[in-house]
C-alpha cells in the first residue's frame, strides 16, 4: 500500500470518528429495538412452553468429575455444567417424566482438562455411551424414540464428533448413539458432518462477573478502529500459517501489522476488556476450533464483531439478527479488510452500535449465575420449545430399532 493510500485511509478514519462522535451526541445512548420476529423471539419466556425431565445420573457422570477439576467451571465449554445447574431449579423442570416434552442427561464430557486447561475429548464417547446405556435400561423413554426427544449439551470444538482435530472429528462423525438426539453445541459450520440439522448453536461460556467488573463508562469514545488480540500463527502445530484458521489470521497479520487503523497483537493486555469498549470493530476470525469467546466479548462490550469464518453458524442464529449487528468478511477478502471496514457508511455503523447496545442482545450471549430472563439458558429453552410438538414419526413402533449399538470405532465400545 502506497503512502497516498495511507493518508486517504486516515482521512476516512478521521471522518468516521468525527461522524460517530457528532452523531453520538444526538443519539445519546439510544438503543434500538430489533424489529420483526427476531427481537420478540429473544424476549420470549420459555416457562409454560415446555417441560424438561432431568435424569438423575450417578455423580461419576457430573459432580465427581467437576470435583476433580473445578477449572471446568471457568472453561469456555462450561455451559454443560451451568446448564445442568440451571435446569435443576428451573420452573420448566418436571419430576414427572410422563409429562415431559424433553429429556436431558447431565453428562460433563468436556471436563477432562490437560494441565494447561485444554479439554481432552478422548473419553467422551465412552462416557456418553455409558450414560445412554444407563438411561435406556433404567427408564423406558429412550427406547420410545431412541433419543429423538432427548437433548445433550456437547460444547466441544467439533461438538459430538468428540475430537479437537478437524480431520479426526470428520472421520469420527457424530457419535452414532446421538444421531437422533438434539445437540446443543458451540460448534456451528454449515455443511459439516459435525453439525446435524436441528442442532442448537450456543455461545461459548465467558465469565459474566469478570466481564462486569471491567465495564467502563458507555460514553467513552471508541478511539480504536479495529481491535484484535490472539494468535495469528500456531507456531507449534502450523508454523507456516497456511492451515491454522485456514490462513485467515496469518493474512490479517501480514496485511495489517503496520496499519495504524489496526490495533492487533498476540499480547493479551490486562486492559483487554476495556480496549474492546474503546474499539469500533473487533475481529472475530476463526481459529483451530471454529468459535471462541471473542464474539461474546464483542457483543457484551458493544464492539461490532467482524466475523471472518466462511460458513459459520452463529449462536441462536434463528433469534439474533447477526447480519444486522456484525460485519461478515469472506476469508479470501481479508487482504481488503481495511477498505471494506473504512467504506461502511457512518449511519450503518451507528445502527449496528445501537443494536449492540440493546441489553437483550448481550443477555442472550451470557450464562449468568443466577440465571436472568432472556439469557443464554433461556434462549436454549426457547430453541427447544420452538421444536415442539415432536413429529409423530419420532416415536418408534414396537420392536422397531434404528440405532446400531455396535456402530463406530471399536475403541468407543469399551466400557467407561
Ligand atoms: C431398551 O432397549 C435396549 C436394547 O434394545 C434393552 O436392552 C433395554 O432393556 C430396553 N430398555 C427398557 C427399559 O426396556
Ligand atoms: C452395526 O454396526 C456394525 C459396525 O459398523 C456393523 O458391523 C453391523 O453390521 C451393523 N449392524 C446393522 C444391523 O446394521
Amino acid at each position: 500500500m502506497g503512502s497516498g493510500t495511507w493518508i486517504l485511509a486516515l482521512l476516512v478514519l478521521q471522518s468516521v470518528f468525527d461522524g460517530i462522535y457528532g452523531l453520538e451526541q444526538e443519539v445519546n445512548h439510544r438503543t434500538e429495538r430489533i424489529s420483526g420476529s427476531a427481537g420478540d423471539v429473544l424476549e420470549d419466556d420459555p416457562v409454560g412452553r415446555l417441560k424438561v425431565f432431568v435424569y438423575e445420573l450417578p455423580s461419576k457422570y457430573n459432580k465427581k468429575i467437576l470435583h476433580k477439576d473445578p477449572r471446568c467451571l471457568n472453561h469456555m465449554f462450561a455451559a454443560e455444567i451451568y446448564m445442568n445447574r440451571f435446569l435443576l431449579s428451573s420452573p420448566v423442570r418436571t419430576l414427572n417424566p410422563e409429562e415431559a416434552d424433553w429429556f436431558y442427561a447431565p453428562v460433563y464430557t468436556t471436563c477432562d482438562l490437560t494441565p494447561n486447561g485444554l479439554p481432552l475429548p478422548f473419553k467422551s464417547p465412552r462416557m456418553m455411551r455409558s450414560a445412554i446405556e444407563l438411561i435406556s435400561t433404567n427408564w423406558p423413554y429412550w427406547n420410545r424414540t431412541e433419543g429423538a426427544d432427548h437433548f445433550f449439551v456437547v460444547p466441544h470444538d467439533f461438538g459430538a464428533c468428540f475430537h479437537y482435530q478437524e480431520e479426526k472429528a470428520i472421520e469420527r462423525g457424530i457419535l452414532h448413539l446421538l444421531k437422533r438426539a438434539t445437540l446443543v453445541q458451540t460448534f456451528g459450520q454449515r455443511n459439516h458432518v459435525c453439525l446435524k440439522d436441528g442442532s442448537i448453536t450456543i455461545p461459548p461460556y465467558a465469565p459474566p462477573q469478570k466481564m462486569q467488573t471491567h465495564l467502563i463508562p458507555p460514553d467513552t469514545p471508541r478511539s480504536i478502529f479495529v481491535y484484535f488480540r490472539g494468535l495469528f500463527y500456531d507456531v507449534g502445530n502450523d508454523p507456516e500459517g497456511g492451515y491454522y484458521a485456514r490462513g485467515a489470521r496469518a493474512s490479517v497479520w501480514e496485511n495489517f501489522k503496520n496499519n495504524p487503523l489496526f490495533d492487533i497483537s498476540t499480547d493479551h493486555p490486562t486492559t483487554y476488556y476495556e480496549d474492546m469498549q474503546r474499539a469500533v470493530f473487533c475481529l472475530c476470525p476463526l481459529g483451530w476450533a471454529p468459535w471462541s469467546p471473542r464474539l461474546v466479548e464483542a457483543v457484551v462490550f458493544g464492539c461490532i464483531p467482524v466475523v471472518i469464518a466462511d460458513d459459520i453458524v452463529l449462536p441462536f442464529a434463528d433469534a439474533i439478527p447477526w447480519e444486522e449487528i456484525g460485519v461478515f468478511v469472506a476469508e479470501e477478502d481479508v487482504p481488503k479488510l481495511d477498505t471494506i471496514l473504512t467504506s461502511i457508511p457512518i449511519e450503518v455503523i451507528l445502527r449496528k452500535q445501537r443494536l449492540l447496545a440493546n441489553p437483550s442482545m448481550k443477555q442472550a450471549m451470557l450464562f449468568p449465575q443466577p440465571a436472568q430472563p432472556g439469557d443464554a439458558f433461556h434462549q436454549i429453552l426457547n430453541g427447544l420449545a420452538r421444536k415442539l410438538p415432536h413429529d409423530e414419526g419420532v416415536y418408534l413402533k414396537p420392536g422397531q430399532k434404528i440405532l446400531n449399538w455396535t456402530a463406530g470405532p471399536v475403541g468407543d465400545l469399551k466400557p467407561w
